[in-house]
């Protein structure tokens, strides 16, 4: 059954809309709703006759609107049955919130999921640890906590980085995003709140809503986060755990200086709310800068979530939990009903590339740099209206386009075989259709022909009727 809209909800929805022609304001209104969600894909909207009553303007005026959103693709009309909200490139584009990586296709350039390729160094670590593998064969191969010299390596981590940390306060995932829903299923009952960055990393906001949470979110600016809003969001709302991203956040790039986690930790400790620190872009510093202490040593209730994937590759499938040690049964106990333990042969993998993480990283970090170099110059050159921050780490650009169209200028990227992921995908709760993100994990040349290709879609988008909007709403959700 399809939903329907009544002329009045919409009136008030797109109340002070634009008349300067106002069929064009009343069109941009209408996608930027139906972009960020506010009016439901696969919506009937009001009869042009009920909304022009509605409305107080002229029939004309509606006529042309529709006219624009289907042009637009955020409309479409159904023989006898009336005019139907969509969004450019379908349902599936809206709604699959899940940032899905593609099987290989030869000739897209996949920037939908922001992760680089492997190392040279990794076909060699995975030979040498076959070396190391028949000890574990006469065994079970179970290891729910991960393999000991692993969760030695990963403590070692913590304690270089000033966080003492003992090996069993570590739990190894098949990946952080796995870690994450460990920690959901642990800590939170059906209607706890939760609070999340917005934008931010959207699977890992599915897996805490599959867990039952109800999500509280948390703006974070173009120019960083708002501690004040924040701390005034903890306080109305008393969150059980707040799903934060200190480190180059996904998808903005922002870094939270010491100041700011000191000044959060406080408020999170007043409000009795229990971080969850994703830590997967943490090793990604691409200015050769010292990075931030941990979260958890500004407040040592943290629950931090660490990955294999952005600093090695995401085909390893590894990530882990470091919390305190009084959490570790009751993680254990969620982890159980979820998985039994991370491959051993992966592990011994990663133990043998931690025992050279420095060498690794240094290379993998200097590629990176020219890459995101590269991408924001391409950038800066052939789209001179989109904005971005240029961030210090991390593995990706975050650009606000001038309008609310970043869904339709996806959708005629992927027709010129690059698929990036528009601002609604990053979204808690709707909204951010100004926004695209754009990784730089592919090599320089690729980045360069793909914001070739997206600056093509960009000249489609805006020189439609409804054109990119000429008010230059933000929304930041
Ligand atoms: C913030 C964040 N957390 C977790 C993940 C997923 O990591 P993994 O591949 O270890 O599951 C990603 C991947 O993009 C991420 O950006």
């Amino acid at each position: 059954m399809s939903r329907t809209i009544s002329a009045s909800r919409v009136a008030t929805l797109v109340e002070g809309f634009d008349r300067s022609p106002a069929y064009a304001g009343l069109a941009d209104a209408l996608t930027l709703l139906i972009g960020d969600g506010r009016i439901g894909l696969g919506t009937r909207l009001p009869s042009e006759r009920e909304l022009t009553d509605a409305l107080g303007v002229s029939r004309t005026t509606v006529t042309r609107a529709y006219v624009a959103l289907r042009e637009g693709g955020y409309a479409e009309a159904r023989q006898g049955a009336g005019t139907f909200t969509r969004v450019p490139g379908g349902r599936a584009r809206a709604h699959d919130r899940a940032l899905l990586p593609r099987p290989g296709d030869s000739d897209a350039i996949d920037l939908n999921c922001a992760a680089p390729s492997a190392p040279p160094q990794l076909a060699a670590a995975y030979a040498a640890a076959a070396a190391d593998l028949p000890p574990y064969l006469g065994g079970h191969g179970y290891f729910p906590a991960g393999l000991p010299e692993l969760q030695r390596a990963i403590a070692a981590t913590y304690d270089a980085r000033g966080l003492p940390t003992d090996p069993a306060q570590i739990m190894v995932t098949p990946g952080a995003l796995t870690a994450g829903a460990v920690i959901a299923q642990a800590f939170t009952s059906p209607g706890d709140r939760v609070l999340v960055e917005s934008p931010t990393y959207p699977n890992a906001t599915d897996a805490l809503r599959h867990a039952g949470a109800r999500l509280v979110p948390s703006a974070v600016d173009p120019d960083g986060w708002d501690l004040d809003a924040v701390a005034a969001t903890l306080r109305q709302t008393s969150p059980k755990l707040a799903y934060l991203i200190p480190d180059f956040q996904n998808p903005t790039g922002h870094l939270m200086t010491d100041a700011q986690r000191e000044q959060l930790a406080a408020h999170l400790r007043r409000a009795h709310t229990v971080p969850i620190v994703d830590e997967a872009h943490q090793e990604l510093a691409l200015e050769g800068q010292p990075m931030p202490r941990p979260f958890a040593s500004f407040l040592p209730e943290t629950i931090t979530i660490g990955s294999a994937s952005k600093s090695f590759w995401g085909g390893l499938r590894l990530g882990w939990i470091r919390a305190p040690r009084e959490q570790m049964d009751r993680l254990t106990q969620a982890r159980v009903s979820l998985d039994l333990g991370a491959p051993v042969y992966e592990q011994l993998v990663m133990v043998r590339l931690l025992a050279d993480a420095t060498a690794i990283l240094d290379e993998n970090r200097q590629r990176l740099r020219e890459q995101r170099d590269a991408l924001s110059s391409a950038i800066t050159e052939l789209l001179p209206d989109w904005r971005f921050h240029l961030p210090t780490g991390g593995l990706a650009l975050w650009c606000r386009l001038p309008g609310t169209h970043a869904t339709a200028v996806a959708a005629e990227a992927e027709r010129r075989g690059v698929i990036i992921a528009p601002g609604p995908v990053f979204a808690a709760e709707g909204g951010l259709d100004s926004f695209v993100r754009i990784p730089w994990t592919r090599p320089a040349d690729e980045l360069t022909e793909a914001a070739r290709r997206v600056a093509e879609a960009w000249a489609v988008v805006r020189s439609r009727p409804s054109g990119p909007s000429r008010t230059n709403r933000v929304m930041v959700a």
